[in-house]
């Protein structure tokens, strides 16, 4: 069965395949067209943390398709009241698909391993790899559809969501550098990883922030603090004051680079208004991204787990 537990689910064609369509239904649906290529389908959302943007993308991203979304938080009880592998069980007799925002990437994992249904990572402690996905989506539509050679540049946490750009621009061809405090860096090893997945990754980190961001495309900053970081969230925000976007920092990036942020955005702590609100900033678009990627993520799943035809999409 097919699931998207994290990236290295998915080769560089497959990767290119969901984007490819994801451009496709969003192009549709600005012609009024909604294929429902999922009708009488349906999606649990399985959510053990907070959401606005996955949630919603997926419920409506359902509707459109012409199937439903069901979200369940924990009071379905899952791993009290029965173990994983009969509430997986469960699950797949009433449901399609399932996306899972979890504490922990072994919970993701887990559900997946039973094979029930396919299983879609909503944002782990780390990975985020609809986010990312739908960022490369944002970052070619303001590349003239070609993203190889480009520059990411990432301020701040060499978190859950840089994790997945990382992974992202590896498969795309790009360049990534993250800057942040050391002890924040992302480990080595994760990024062999990678390498030996995808075969290549063009990947600097460091410290010095003019040097990093100097020749970015894109400039993105996530929250210092993830959810399920709070305890450290003082710590962090003194860790990280040297690494704000803010509109001194603009000046040293080039005059094309367009700012992104996965959001929820902590104002005035890792972005400030200026920047997050000026004209460079494609953070809302890259938001709106995320349904039609996710519409196309499911209906890819569809077809890869033979209950979609292909031929539907013509
Ligand atoms: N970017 C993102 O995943 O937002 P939510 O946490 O609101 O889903
Ligand atoms: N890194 C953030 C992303 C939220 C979408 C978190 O995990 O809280």
């Amino acid at each position: 069965m097919k699931h998207l537990r994290s990236l290295f689910d998915l080769s560089i064609d497959e990767y290119h395949e969901i984007l490819d369509l994801a451009d496709s239904l969003k192009r549709k649906l600005g012609q009024g067209q909604r294929p429902d290529l999922l009708k009488n389908r349906s999606l649990a959302l399985l959510f053990e943390k907070s959401s606005l943007r996955t949630r919603v993308s997926f419920e409506a991203g359902m509707i459109q398709l012409g199937g439903a979304a069901i979200y369940l938080t924990n009071d379905v009880g899952w791993r009290e009241r029965e173990t994983i592998a009969d509430f997986v069980r469960v699950l797949s007799g009433y449901c399609d698909f399932v996306v899972c925002r979890a504490i922990s990437q072994s919970t993701v994992d887990e559900l997946a391993s039973h094979n029930g249904l396919p299983v879609i990572n909503g944002l782990t402690d780390q990975s985020h790899p609809c986010q990312a996905m739908a960022d490369m989506m944002t970052m070619r539509e303001f590349s003239n559809g070609e993203l190889r050679g480009k520059q990411i540049s990432f301020v701040g946490d060499g978190n859950n969501v840089a994790r997945s750009l990382v992974k992202s621009a590896a498969i795309c061809g790009m360049k990534f550098r993250l800057v942040g405090p050391a002890k924040y860096h992302i480990d080595q090893q994760f990024i062999e990883s990678i390498r030996e997945h995808f075969g290549q990754l063009d990947f600097e980190q460091g410290t010095d922030i003019k040097s990093l961001v100097r020749d970015a495309d894109f400039l993105y900053t996530d929250v210092w603090t993830s959810m399920g970081q709070e305890a450290e969230a003082q710590d962090r925000a003194a860790d990280f004051v040297p690494y704000q976007i803010n509109a001194p920092l603009m000046k040293f990036v080039p005059t094309h680079c367009k700012v992104l942020h996965c959001l929820p955005a902590r104002r005035g702590l890792e972005i400030t208004d200026d920047v997050i609100d000026s004209p460079g900033s494609i953070v809302f678009q890259q938001a709106a991204n995320r349904m039609h990627l996710q519409k196309s993520l499911l209906v890819w799943l569809g077809i890869k787990n033979g209950f979609v035809q292909s031929s539907q999409l013509d």
